[in-house]
């Protein structure tokens, strides 16, 4: 197993040309470097008489030579606890908790044993955790159903809790406790530093996971001795690869995974974040009294976190798994699930800065149909718009956009235009005269509104934290307001960290107030989430929830994934970008967001073809598809290229369309179980050590393994197969590969990696069209991959694709199996696995392919409706282990059965 410090693959020497000196260290930052660094920090200890149980857990207060918190631990259902720390008594100003991110108000449960003794009180889940609040230090542990430690909150005694307090006469400020600077930015700071941090350690693991966005490796680092992971969303001019940096989002949720369980661990904080990592061994301090008897302590390896915040309350959720799809449930029971999206968003996208105008648009869709490529949907940026004002066209350049959109329509596609938060100052544009006259603006600590200058010069942003900004910019998306629209026009909501080109790191002043008297400090994390809820309001209701709306953010918290997909930013064209692309996505997935993708080709600097079509492969794999240019690149539709290259490219498309109906089955299946859509390999096989740092290779589903070339001009890559007594097929080859272990593959231009895992069953649709929307009632075709059981099954989900309709049966949720039945006899089955779901569609299974068939089939029976068994044709080829049974033609919402007779 390797190392849990996975050495960076030099990708410092690639690196763009961000400037740091834009963005602060911790160092910089006065509360960050104080609980960094503080030597003698004063130790916490419960208040033993404050100790209260109730029927769902403890509260009690904690003491220090400082001050006094009140401490709520407490049982929530499906196996996570939450740990409340406030300031006790009546502190001078409330703290800000962003519980907008949760998706409601948690459930809490019934612990099943109480205890208290004079040193500590513990209380034992349904599931068997024994959670321990130890009394002197304070310290609360977790155990695992086996008695074992798994987790302990403040072990190393890092709660440091800056509570609020009146500036003192000659208060000194050496510290930045009252005001701070960086470069020619000052904040104001006047309430003081009201700053809050603890550390969690995870006793048994080497691996710790979460954390998006950082464009940095999927397994966290250590960042001892380094700059921590930094959680405060900003617009980072060409990001740089390989560090803890700041980026647009941030999920400040981390996983830890081991063979025998996982575990997570959410800090819900909207504040500015920065998190330490440490791998060590439970060896030192009190820990190594803990860990199992048995074993030496030093043979405990162990991660430590320390989470730091700017302000806010500690809001500590721990959840306890215990394996990954346990831990995916949890999180998304918390923090939401993604809900279906319309099919078009999960097929091929086509952007640039910009598309210049109607007849520009109108020749790139042309261009997609004469050189029979798939697209689903052209995006306009900013420069379509009246001068940067949003809900506007520019008048000479989109004169028609109705026109526009009917003509995109008629094929199946769609528009989306771009709508960011920061709106112009000029009192004709009725949004910012109207929103200026109703106070609707985020406000300077003096009150009047906040000003700064991004895209359209002087702007004013929006302050989403207040409902009636909400509402309000919702309604500029009904038809009747933004005008030149239809249902077929989509969002995308860029600039939202929120990016303000004169500010503090490119973002707003701290001091900057918002609805509440919040100061910007407190919220900055959940602003761009806000805009994004507020974009989700409005289409929904623009359609009276007909429509299932599409946004793409950038910016985004825990919790964006109820309202859109995000992508990965200004990412360039480099192959180090392509191969980052991995980890930042499933970074993502992990993070309870799974519709995230990659700007295909990157976004700053002209791309190489070899890259290019190596890209569209990797794009074809990621759950959001879309092209994306920066307004100096070159343009790059794809027959633009060389016809090798057109021929790649049009191939990577087709083959994501081909899957379209599996991709579509995850979405809907991880609207259910929160389960991500892209998973690492230790998501499905966790006990197997060697995937736990893998990222140059990912599965979607449980079914389909995918290693995309992200190295120029290679014709072989290798890569690895994971899990136990398991087989592999090579999706193009059909050959068999056995599990675990490395192999190599040929990738020449037109080649991506793709491995069926044996076990699964894969819908798929074998006719190219020019949109998803016109395969709607295209055939099925069945990849059946047998395992070494001689088993196998899957799902397949369908309905009209764009609006709320299933939610009232329109559906069809399916399931297939084949199995060994007896010893001549195999079977395949189909079953409906939701009878809720009335659809009935005029769609058919047209083929059914078996791989690694290991007898000879004599003959093959169709069973259906209460026919007589029909005579199915079917070829074996013996070498490959093949079947493929031609035209089963039995409907995909009615029950079949196939006998395979030996
Ligand atoms: C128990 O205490 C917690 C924390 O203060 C509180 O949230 C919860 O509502 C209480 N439960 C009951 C059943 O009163
Ligand atoms: C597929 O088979 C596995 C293994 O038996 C089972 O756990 C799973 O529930 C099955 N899935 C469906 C959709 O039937």
């Amino acid at each position: 197993m390797r190392a849990f410090i996975i050495p960076l693959i030099f990708l410092a020497g690639l690196v763009g040309a961000v400037d740091r000196s834009n963005f602060k260290t911790c160092e910089q930052a006065a509360f960050c470097k104080r609980h960094r660094t503080e030597e003698k920090r004063p130790e916490y200890n419960v208040v033993v008489d404050s100790v209260k149980a109730n029927e769902t857990g403890l509260n009690a207060v904690l003491e220090s030579s400082i001050n006094k918190l009140s401490l709520q631990v407490v049982l929530l259902e499906d196996s996570i606890v939450r740990i409340l720390v406030d300031e006790a008594g009546t502190p001078l100003r409330p703290r800000f908790q962003p519980l907008i991110a949760l998706d409601g108000e948690p459930k809490q449960a019934r612990p099943t044993a109480l205890e208290s003794n004079p040193e500590s009180a513990s209380f034992v889940t349904p599931s068997g955790n024994k959670i321990i609040l130890n009394y002197k230090p304070f310290r609360i542990d977790f155990f695992n159903s086996k008695k074992e430690l798994i987790v302990s909150v403040n072990s190393k005694n890092l709660l440091k809790f800056e509570h609020f307090r009146e500036k003192p006469a000659d208060a000194n400020n050496d510290d930045g406790f009252w005001e701070e600077t960086f470069k020619s930015h000052k904040d104001s700071k006047p309430y003081g530093s009201s700053s809050v941090g603890v550390d969690i350690s995870f006793v048994g693991y080497k691996f710790l996971y979460g954390l998006p966005e950082h464009a940095d490796t999927v397994a966290l680092r250590s960042t001892t001795n380094q700059e921590p992971y930094r959680l405060y969303n900003l617009d980072v001019f060409e990001y740089e690869l390989g560090n803890g940096m700041s980026l647009y989002g941030a999920v400040p949720y981390v996983i830890a995974n081991n063979p025998s369980q996982t575990v997570g661990a959410f800090w819900l904080n909207a504040a500015e974040t920065w998190v330490d990592v440490a791998s060590s061994t439970a060896d030192k301090g009190v820990l190594a009294s803990l860990v199992d008897k048995f074993k030496a302590s030093k043979d405990v390896p162990t991660v430590d976190v320390h989470f730091i915040s700017e302000s806010g309350v500690i809001d500590l959720f721990i959840l306890l798994g215990p394996k990954p799809a346990d831990v995916f449930r949890q999180y998304a029971g918390l923090t939401g699930k993604y809900p279906l999206p319309p099919q078009f968003s999960i097929a091929y996208h086509q952007c640039r800065w910009n598309y210049n105008d109607e007849q520009d648009v109108a020749q790139v869709n042309a261009g997609f149909d004469e050189h029979d490529v798939p697209m689903d949907a052209i995006w306009l940026d900013i420069e379509h718009t009246d001068g940067k004002k949003y809900f506007t066209w520019d008048p000479v350049k989109f004169a028609n956009p109705i026109k526009m959109l009917e003509n995109l329509a008629s094929k199946g596609r769609k528009l989306i235009t771009i709508s960011d938060p920061h709106i112009k100052k000029d009192d004709n544009y009725p949004v910012y005269k109207e929103a200026k006259d109703q106070g609707l603006f985020v406000k300077n600590a003096d009150g009047s509104d906040y000003e700064g200058h991004c895209w359209p010069g002087a702007s004013s942003y929006l302050d989403y934290l207040n409902p009636a900004v909400r509402n309000y910019w919702a309604s500029q998306y009904h038809f009747d307001k933004y005008q030149g629209t239809t249902k077929d026009l989509f969002i995308w909501n860029d600039m939202n960290e929120p990016s303000v080109f004169s500010g503090p790191e490119v973002t707003m002043h701290k001091d900057a107030r918002h609805h509440g008297d919040w100061e910007h400090r407190d919220i900055h994390n959940i602003y761009g989430f806000l805009h994004t809820i507020s974009t989700h309001q409005g289409l929904v209701e623009r359609s009276d929830k007909k429509i299932r709306p599409f946004i793409l953010t950038r910016s985004f918290f825990s919790g964006s994934q109820r309202v859109a997909a995000v992508w990965t930013g200004d990412n360039m064209a480099e192959w180090s970008h392509l191969k980052a692309s991995i980890p930042m996505m499933l970074s993502l997935s992990i993070g309870g967001i799974p519709h995230v993708g990659a700007d295909v080709g990157g976004f700053f600097k002209n791309v190489d073809e070899n890259l290019l079509v190596r890209w569209y492969q990797t794009g074809a794999f990621s759950p959001f598809f879309r092209a994306h240019a920066h307004i100096d690149c070159k343009r790059r539709e794809p027959w633009l290229y060389s016809t090798e290259t057109l021929n790649a490219i049009r191939e990577a498309i087709r083959t994501r369309y081909a899957f379209l109906p599996y991709w579509y089955t995850l979405f809907y299946e991880h609207s259910v179980t929160g389960k991500p859509i892209l998973r690492p390999l230790w998501a499905e096989f966790p006990e197997d050590e060697s995937s736990y740092d893998e990222e140059r290779e990912f599965l979607v589903g449980n079914g389909l393994l995918v290693r995309p070339v992200t190295e120029p001009d290679v014709q072989q890559v290798s890569l690895y197969l994971p899990g136990k007594k398991e087989v592999w097929y090579e999706w193009f080859n059909d050959k068999t590969r056995p599990a675990p272990g490395a192999v190599y593959v040929d990738t020449p231009l037109n080649r991506i990696p793709i491995f069926q895992r044996g076990g699964t069953i894969i819908p798929i649709r074998g006719r190219a069209r020019r949109s998803s929307a016109q395969m709607r009632n295209d055939p099925i075709t069945l990849y059946v991959a047998i395992s070494m059981k001689d088993f196998a099954n899957g799902t397949l989900y369908l309905d009209d694709g764009e609006t709320y309709d299933y939610q009232n049966g329109q559906f069809l949720y399916w399931g297939f199996t084949y199995k060994k039945t007896s010893e001549f006899l195999y079977t395949i089955t189909s079953k409906n696995l939701d009878p809720k779901g009335e659809l009935d569609p005029d769609v058919y299974i047209e083929k059914i392919v078996l791989r690694g068939v290991r007898y000879y089939p004599r003959n093959i029976h169709l069973y259906y409706d209460d026919y007589n068994p029909e005579n199915l044709e079917f070829e074996h080829d013996r070498d490959q282990h093949l079947v493929t049974i031609r035209k089963p033609g039995a409907y995909v919402s009615r029950e079949w059965r196939i006998d395979i007779h030996t």
